[in-house]
């Protein structure tokens, strides 16, 4: 079932759990994600950045697919297709193309603008049905070419901006997409509370949720994390599985280059890391 990501969210934040929401990039992402969805009765986001989207031949490509997919294997859990760190542009993109969720990353802009395209994009996604996720405080890292520094959100921006009438509020708690780096300081709890406490019964979104020790994640769903999204670690294992078929010289015997077959141990590695991730984040049976 398409559906925004409102709802999942809300009971997510009242029920003290997260919904995980997990990148795709391709058929093979898609299709195991939403296999362990279904499997483990959780809500699930699907992921999409502009890169990915770009990848996939454009938005409408991608919307059509798993539009498709949810109906043809028959997926009956609350799944949500969601723009991921997007551009104004992207997002107008994706609400033409039949995505149920939207990100406009504004972070970026002197918050006055930022404030401005939210506005008027919570009008247009309320008019339509879609969600809509905003960003105060860069999250660090690389992603898409566009790299951040990492900073913590400033409590009083992500109140103005949770006000505008948005769904749910991404806000730079130190976290960093990709792998984290040996001197991380962590995640700042701190700023967290000072923003949950302003923000009240908004649901918070955790990005960059690869390589966070499993105690901070159930720390931060605690202070009012109700999404959590996860790219780089289904990459990774995607990768090592891929890699352990081939060194293994299984793509030489028999039909091992098939890519039904090639692609099967990468795709089975992203089904045991979503798997985890949906037990940790405690979305399982909540669909
Ligand atoms: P990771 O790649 O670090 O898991 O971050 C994912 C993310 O935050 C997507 O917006």
């Amino acid at each position: 079932m398409l559906v925004s990501a409102k709802e999942m969210l809300e009971k997510a934040k009242a029920g003290h759990y997260a919904v995980g929401q997990f990148n795709i990039n391709n058929l093979e992402w898609t299709k195991s994600i939403l296999q362990t969805a279904q499997e483990m009765n959780s809500p699930v986001i699907l992921g999409v950045s502009e890169g990915a989207g770009k990848y996939m031949t454009g938005f409408k490509t991608v919307a059509a697919m798993v539009k498709a997919m949810i109906e043809e294997m028959n997926i009956t859990v609350p799944v949500a297709l969601h723009l991921d760190h997007g551009t104004y542009e992207g997002c107008y993109k994706c609400i033409e193309a039949g995505f149920s969720s939207i990100m406009f990353d504004g972070s970026h802009y002197p918050i006055d603008e930022n404030v401005a395209k939210t506005k008027e994009l919570v009008a247009v996604c309320k008019e339509k049905g879609l969600s809509l996720e905003a960003e105060v405080g860069s999250i660090g890292g690389e992603e898409d070419g566009v790299v951040g520094m990492g900073e913590c959100a400033d409590p009083q921006e992500c109140k103005m901006i949770a006000d505008l009438g948005i769904d749910m509020l991404a806000a730079g708690i130190g976290n960093i997409h990709g792998k984290y780096p040996a001197n991380w300081q962590g995640l700042s709890f701190e700023t967290l509370d000072a923003i949950q406490q302003l923000t009240g019964a908004m649901p918070l979104v955790l990005h960059g949720g690869t390589g966070i020790p499993a105690d901070m994640i159930k720390k931060a769903i605690d202070l009012g994390v109700s999404k959590i999204n996860v790219n780089t670690e289904c990459q990774l294992a995607f990768a090592e599985a891929t890699r352990e078929y081939i060194e293994a010289g299984k793509d030489q015997q028999g039909k091992g280059y098939d890519p039904r077959k090639l692609l099967a141990p990468g795709a089975e590695a992203i089904k045991a890391t979503v798997k985890e991730k949906i037990e940790l984040f405690g979305s399982a049976n909540k669909a």
